[in-house]
């Protein structure tokens, strides 16, 4: 595996790659990785000739007040399950070169972008659509992959690819979760024990619903109300929504359907904010 931070010698090679006409397969994350982002690399190995991983803290994603500072590092672990899992380039950018003094253009994917995250986290989505679409410019990949777990990313990042015309196909994987159903996270690093016991209730509540929705329940505020009850016996776990929503058009819905809605939640736990989701 080559490690590469230079955005001019990451597209020298590709183009290379290309040439010979090899297909690119490419992940993007932020890092720190755990069983999600490895599900990504091993599809990306699978379905392509080359796999290619990029690590970035992206600035223009963390409002103020955010955790990019302490956001998790390990770049040396993280090329060592990059290797094993037979990726062929990590490309690793500097910020400074991602965004250079003077930088100005922003991708605004304006209505996917709004609602839930985009509530409490103004500007992120813009900053996740910039930077993917920057990424994608530089690797030209054949195929992304991105985990449906962060649903809402995922819909903005298809709607951009789509509405700019970019070719590249976007694929979306199931959620990977914990032993004791958490959705394995970066951000699960800064949990304490008592927290990390009490965030277990957020897939807790998500199953639950849908087992209401399989017995008989469709009044979507029935739902809610159910989950709510259930989140808020846990004391550290701080509720900031839940909502039940068409899938595509990411819009509440009042009354749920099989194979149409999702139930997202976002929620804080202790000062660590954690989303999840599940579909009927
Ligand atoms: P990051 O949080 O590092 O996630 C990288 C990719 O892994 C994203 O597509 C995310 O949805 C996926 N992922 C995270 N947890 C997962 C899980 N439990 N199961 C399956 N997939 C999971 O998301 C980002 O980085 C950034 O916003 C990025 C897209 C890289 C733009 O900066």
């Amino acid at each position: 595996m080559q490690i590469i931070s230079g955005i001019n010698q990451i597209r020298e090679i590709l183009e290379g790659e290309r040439s010979r006409g090899r297909s690119i397969g490419f992940v993007p994350t932020m890092g720190f990785f755990h069983h999600g982002h490895m599900s990504l690399m091993k599809k990306a190995k699978e379905e392509n000739h080359v796999a290619l991983v990029s690590i970035f803290v992206n600035p223009t994603q963390f409002g103020q007040g955010e955790d990019l500072d302490k956001y998790p590092r390990d770049l040396e672990r993280d090329a060592e399950i990059a290797e094993q899992l037979g990726i062929d380039y990590l490309f690793t950018p500097q910020a400074a070169e991602i965004y250079p003094p003077g930088y100005q253009s922003y991708v605004d994917v304006e209505e996917l972008s709004r609602g839930l995250c985009g509530e409490a986290r103004p500007g992120h989505f813009k900053g996740v659509a910039t930077v993917v679409l920057k990424l994608l410019n530089i690797v030209v990949p054949d195929k992304a992959y991105f985990g449906l777990k962060d649903y809402q990313q995922y819909r903005v990042i298809e709607k951009m690819v789509t509405d700019l015309n970019l070719q590249v196909e976007i694929e979306g994987l199931p959620t990977v979760r914990d032993d004791d159903g958490l959705a394995a996270s970066s951000r699960n690093s800064y949990l304490t024990y008592d927290e990390r016991e009490q965030a277990q209730v957020l897939y807790q509540s998500l199953i639950k619903a849908k087992e209401n929705f399989e017995k008989g329940t469709i009044k979507a505020a029935d739902i809610v109300a159910m989950m709510r009850e259930i989140i808020d016996k846990r004391p550290l776990v701080q509720l900031e929504y839940i909502q039940i929503i068409d899938k595509t058009t990411l819009k509440s819905v009042e009354a749920m359907k099989q194979n149409s809605t999702l139930i997202a939640l976002a929620t804080k736990v202790g000062k660590t904010r954690l989303i999840d989701n599940l579909e009927l």
